[in-house]
């Protein structure tokens, strides 16, 4: 095994590796709330003004997005002028669930649970989604030393107190079930020798409530979930994108649009309720970023609510999450969890120098990434940029030989085929576009603007404010997933869908030519394209 490492990075490492035992006999001072905002204003990407447009129309006209995403949200329906028959669907569902993640299936689970009759429409597979990719765990306030109110003035802080208090107080309430749920569904989560749930800090808690699966915490919840979807026989449309929302004449949700991925065929579902659980948008690749997010992360829900009508909260703020891998190429912006510094490793710069606090909240561990790199100079030079140290190996010197790969097994795979190990020497992180703090805006029940249209997951916005905590994404998958099945299946008892139309559709391309936009960009995006530019029209 050679370790791939340049002569500048193994020089750095010798630094990093003379000063640990040092470090590890210092405790490490917390930023102060006006360094954060400093360092926040000057280096977070959301503060980047020239990687934001101001909306020109829809129901957030005025308020600024990521350019990427109003091109989108300002973009071109798929269908295109098509006439579309909407008469005789192909489907007749009481709830529709649009994607098959955790939050999809979640919601799936429980309307059928209620008596519904659900279906899942999914873009790629069941289970292909940002829940699979993630690593570091769940929280939840189940100990003794812990509430939910503790919770709730965490989540709070870490959110800059944007957060809609009651979307946060239900995610904070509901969270010891939610835990509780898929341990009886059969989650491996990790526990001591009598039984008892492990669990650690994250970023910004003050108690330690991360519940966890080793580090691939989202496959072990995903795979639980998707075998409750598949052996409840819940019906899931599989490589079919919707690519609009159809409402009936009194303009409530009534199914939707959808579209073959392979063939391009276009049939139509309808629905007496409808739930969107289409994730993130990692795959955007905001302000040039890399991302740690499933192939599928493109917005796609927040496109389709806006044209129906329902508002966007905070859409203009992403989460960078601090450690993206720097180093090998071949795995660039991949997660390194945040687990890794749970367990007491520290970011260290070139120097050799631990410069913060290896658990402040995720945006400012991100911005203060960048500014070791950009204007401290102290970054570490790789091919495709820079990055800090992540010093690993501190985790077996404080919890002895053995722990790294007991608890984080998948990182010491994932580095281990390229050469490196995480137990002998650091490893190279840099920031990662890992999730989206803002999305369609909800009331309590999970219910849009736009009646019968509910949503639950990464697609929604508020419940995290400007700055998601780590652990309570897993956590809201579950707790706004399974309330908008419940929901969705108790409204839809009560629902007569009405003729149905799209209409609405016209009616905002109308408003776009009025706006003065002339789009060409067809939305939703559905899958990213990185074929390069001269080669996209192929
Ligand atoms: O760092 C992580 O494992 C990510 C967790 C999260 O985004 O909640």
């Amino acid at each position: 095994m050679s370790l791939p490492y340049t002569q500048e990075m193994l020089d750095s490492v010798k630094k990093v590796e003379a000063t640990r035992a040092a470090r590890m006999q210092t405790e490490l001072r917390r930023m102060t709330a006006d360094e954060k905002d400093d360092v926040l204003q000057k280096f977070h990407p959301d503060y980047k003004m020239d990687g934001f447009e101001i909306l020109q129309m829809g129901p957030n006209k005025g308020e600024k997005a990521p350019a990427e995403l109003a091109a989108l949200l300002q973009g071109k329906s798929r269908l295109d002028g098509k006439e579309i028959s909407l008469q005789n669907p192909d489907y007749d569902v009481d709830v529709l669930v649009i994607g098959g993640g955790g939050a999809g299936s979640s919601a799936a689970v429980e309307a059928h649970a209620a008596g519904a009759k659900v279906m899942i429409v999914t873009k790629l597979r069941l289970g292909d989604a940002n829940t699979m990719m993630a690593e570091g765990g769940i929280q939840a306030a189940d100990k003794e030393n812990d509430s939910p109110a503790q919770h709730y003035l965490d989540a709070m802080g870490g959110g800059h107190f944007t957060n809609v208090p009651e979307l946060l107080q239900k995610l904070v309430t509901e969270g010891p079930s939610a835990v509780n749920w898929l341990d009886h569904l059969g989650v491996m989560f990790d526990k001591d020798e009598n039984g008892r749930m492990i669990t650690t800090h994250g970023g910004g808690t003050s108690r330690k409530r991360m519940h966890a699966a080793k580090d691939y915490s989202g496959a072990d919840i995903m795979r639980t979930l998707r075998d409750e979807v598949l052996n409840r026989q819940i019906p899931v449309v599989d490589f079919t994108a919707v690519v609009e929302l159809v409402k009936d004449s009194e303009g409530k949700a009534a199914g939707a649009v959808l579209m073959n991925m392979e063939t391009k065929e276009v049939y139509v579902a309808r629905a007496k309720t409808v739930i969107i659980a289409t994730g993130g948008a990692g795959r955007m690749h905001y302000q040039g970023f890399p991302t740690s997010n499933h192939y599928g992360a493109t917005a796609d829900g927040l496109v389709l609510a806006y044209r129906a009508g329902a508002r966007l909260l905070y859409q203009d703020t992403l989460q960078y999450h601090p450690t993206g891998v720097a180093f090998p190429a071949q795995i660039f912006g991949a997660l390194v969890t945040e687990k890794v510094r749970s367990m007491g490793a520290q970011f260290v710069n070139r120097e050799g120098e631990a410069y913060m606090h290896p658990l402040e909240t995720r945006d400012v561990s991100a911005a203060s990434v960048i500014r070791e790199c950009r204007e401290r100079g102290k970054g570490v030079q790789t091919p495709l940029g820079q990055g800090v140290w992540l010093d690993s190996p501190m985790i077996d010197e404080i919890h002895g030989k053995g722990m790294l790969e007991k608890r984080l097994p998948g990182m010491l795979r994932m580095f281990g085929k390229y050469d490196i190990d995480m137990r002998e020497v650091p490893i190279l992180i840099y920031p990662t576009l890992h999730y989206q703090n803002g999305g369609i805006r909800i009331s309590a029940d999970g219910m849009t603007d736009v009646e019968n249209l509910y949503v639950a997951g990464e697609a929604v916005g508020g419940i995290h404010g400007r700055n998601r905590l780590m652990g309570n994404s897993l956590l809201d998958i579950i707790v706004f997933g399974r309330s908008a099945g419940q929901h969705a299946a108790a409204k839809a008892k009560s629902v007569e869908v009405k003729d149905l139309t799209i209409d609405f559709v016209k009616e905002f391309e109308h408003e776009e030519e009025e706006a003065g936009i002339h789009s060409s960009i067809l939305s939703p995006q559905l899958l990213p394209d990185y074929r390069p530019e001269g080669m996209k029209t192929i």
